[in-house]
């Protein structure tokens, strides 16, 4: 909030209207819920969502994901998660095969409403050597097909319009070959798109050893988590990565959020790294119309990076409050 203030004030004419919401584990510890009663619903009127990373060392990880983050996502059919990554001027890559933005330029569309994370399945015989435990991934032809147009579109408005569907269809037979065959539907209407499938865990390999060969990569709930942590890794940091949970019909609002968690080794001491949740904030600024003022925070950020004014996790000095201030006054001097 401090940098789209710092940008408000640097470029005048546009307006952000922001509510803070105290919807969050403290309050879950202090009131027994994330949220007022009714709070989806009150969400609503809302354009757009900056959350922060949420959970806390004392409540079991799945209550705060159901109680918050995973509602917001399925109920406001925000069925598309895309998380970029390349890797920016001054930032120290791992000795890999990827060492600029020139070898990785990606952006990982994950499907985000349905899959793994359905929330489907249960437990019988609880506690007894019988128990069973199902966690039943679900896959719906309107769910894959919505998502698939998205990414092909997002694929074609890219320079090397590649597309790389990831599954795991040999072993997932059913929701994953309903998939491939989805991806050969709606690739007939994008004729200008190259596109190629492959299995998940090759998939870790080709993006380690073969970068510049992926441009769009596009997958489901589970593996598009797992492999934006990698991306995320191979890119410097987890703390720089951005994603946007969104809607693209605009009905409801859309969600914009850092990759990362809540970071429970480094939380409160002010050491967390701050560009993630910027750059999801460059994100939802695009995404709200505001061009300028997205691409002034995001040349403030790139800045910070490239002098190296940065938190630990990239090998810099400063704090979380320090980066940030070190952005906003980038900002302030353009
Ligand atoms: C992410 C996170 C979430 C996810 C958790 C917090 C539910 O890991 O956004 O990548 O698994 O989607
Ligand atoms: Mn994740």
């Amino acid at each position: 909030m401090k940098a789209i203030t710092a940008v408000q004030k640097r470029l005048g004419g546009f307006a952000i209207d922001a509510v803070e919401l105290d919807y969050s584990s403290a309050r879950y510890k202090s009131t027994g819920s994330y949220a007022p009663p009714g709070w989806l619903e009150d969400l609503r009127q809302y354009s757009a969502i900056m959350f922060g990373a949420v959970g806390d060392p004392d409540v079991p990880d799945h209550i705060s994901l159901w109680e918050l983050i995973l509602p917001m996502r399925q109920k406001f059919q925000q069925f598309v998660n895309v998380r970029p990554c390349t890797i920016y001027e001054g930032m120290q890559a791992p000795t890999l095969k990827a060492q600029s933005g020139e070898d990785l330029d990606w952006v990982i569309l994950r499907e985000n409403t349905e899959g793994e994370y359905a929330g489907q399945g249960g437990r019988t015989h609880v506690g007894t050597p019988m128990e069973v435990a199902t966690e039943v991934a679900i896959f719906t032809r309107m769910g894959i097909e919505r998502f698939m147009r998205f990414a092909f579109a997002t694929a074609a408005k890219r320079p090397k319009k590649l597309l790389t569907i990831v599954t795991k269809s040999n072993a997932q037979r059913y929701g994953l070959t309903l998939w491939d065959e989805v991806a050969e539907i709606v690739s007939a209407d994008y004729p200008e798109v190259k596109w190629d499938k492959m299995l998940v865990d090759a998939m870790t390999v080709r993006m380690i050893a073969k970068p510049r060969t992926l441009d769009t990569i596009v997958t489901t709930n589970l593996q598009g988590d797992i492999l934006s942590d990698l991306a995320a890794g191979l890119c410097g940091s987890i703390g720089i990565a951005p994603s946007s949970s969104l809607d693209p019909t605009r009905t409801c609002p859309s969600l914009f959020e850092p990759v990362h968690g809540a970071a429970f080794d480094i939380m409160g001491k002010n050491l967390a790294n701050p560009v993630a949740a910027m750059l999801s904030a460059v994100e939802m600024l695009k995404w709200l119309g505001e061009q300028e003022a997205a691409f002034t925070l995001e040349r403030a950020v790139r800045k910070s990076l490239k002098e190296g004014q940065t938190t630990g996790d990239l090998g810099g000095k400063l704090s979380t409050s320090e980066v940030a201030e070190q952005i906003c006054s980038y900002i302030e001097q353009e």
